[in-house]
């Protein structure tokens, strides 16, 4: 017997219908939902509902015995197994976080953060989601490609990637889509065909990775075993 795949689905941006990474992710989402129709997509939206920042609570709260826990440290050790488990009972991931003033919202890193007080997906932790597939759709107003002014200023990118690859170990693709103030912003008038087309390859992108991923996962990707249990509905 083979269960349905979940795709884990996480939003950071703070708009809603204005937003690009939402925008991109639904994207994603639809070609997903496509392949997998009877599938499950576990949402977590931190830029509607973020989890609450880091404490010294949470910070100690799982190397107390589970018997002699404070209310306040059982109300952690919960909030960070629960959004450990979202991602460990998922067989693909969906990352939507904008840049804000060069580098992750804050809401991501306060998730990163909880998440990190729980055993599993700690750095040399158990690895449960080692190998699996994950794209990020990273939106920025600004253009930060290759020989441009700010090059090198975009620190979302290289922290994503060190938490999601180098101490989750998932397999990581970015799709960037840039330059999206300049749709609104007349400085930026003379770069909106620039990001027309950065947000055109970022469709495109999206659809691509979803039906590649959704496909691996469907086939057999080794990194997901479909007879385990193990979906949060
Ligand atoms: C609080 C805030 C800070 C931002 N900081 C930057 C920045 O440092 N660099 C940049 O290129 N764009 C910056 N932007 C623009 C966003 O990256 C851009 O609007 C992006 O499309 C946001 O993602 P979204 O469309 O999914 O909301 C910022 C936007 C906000 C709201």
């Amino acid at each position: 017997m083979t269960r349905t795949p979940q795709l884990f689905r996480l939003d950071a941006s703070l708009a809603d219908e204005t937003s690009v990474s939402r925008s991109v992710a639904d994207t994603f989402e639809k070609v997903w939902r496509l392949e997998h129709p009877d599938g499950i997509v576990l949402r977590r939206d931190l830029g509607a509902a973020p989890v609450p920042f880091i404490d010294m609570t949470a910070v100690g709260a799982g190397y107390v015995p589970a018997a002699d826990r404070t209310p306040e440290q059982r109300a952690a050790v919960e909030l960070a197994e629960t959004l450990t488990d979202e991602l460990v009972s998922s067989d693909a991931y969906l990352f939507a976080v904008p840049l804000y003033n060069w580098n992750n919202p804050a809401s991501v890193q306060a998730w990163v953060d909880r998440i990190l007080t729980a055993a599993p997906l700690k750095a040399g932790g158990a690895e449960p989601i080692a190998g699996r597939h994950a794209v990020v759709v990273h939106s920025r107003g600004g253009g930060y490609g290759p020989g441009t002014p700010r090059e090198g200023w975009d620190h979302a990118e290289p922290y994503l990637r060190r938490i999601l690859e180098d101490v989750w170990k998932l397999d990581v693709t970015m799709v960037t889509a840039e330059l999206t103030l300049a749709a609104t912003v007349p400085a930026m008038a003379g770069l909106k065909p620039l990001g027309a087309a950065s947000l055109q390859a970022a469709h495109t992108a999206a659809e691509d990775h979803a039906r590649r991923i959704a496909e691996l996962v469907a086939a057999g990707d080794p990194a997901v075993d479909l007879t385990a249990d193990r979906a949060i509905a």
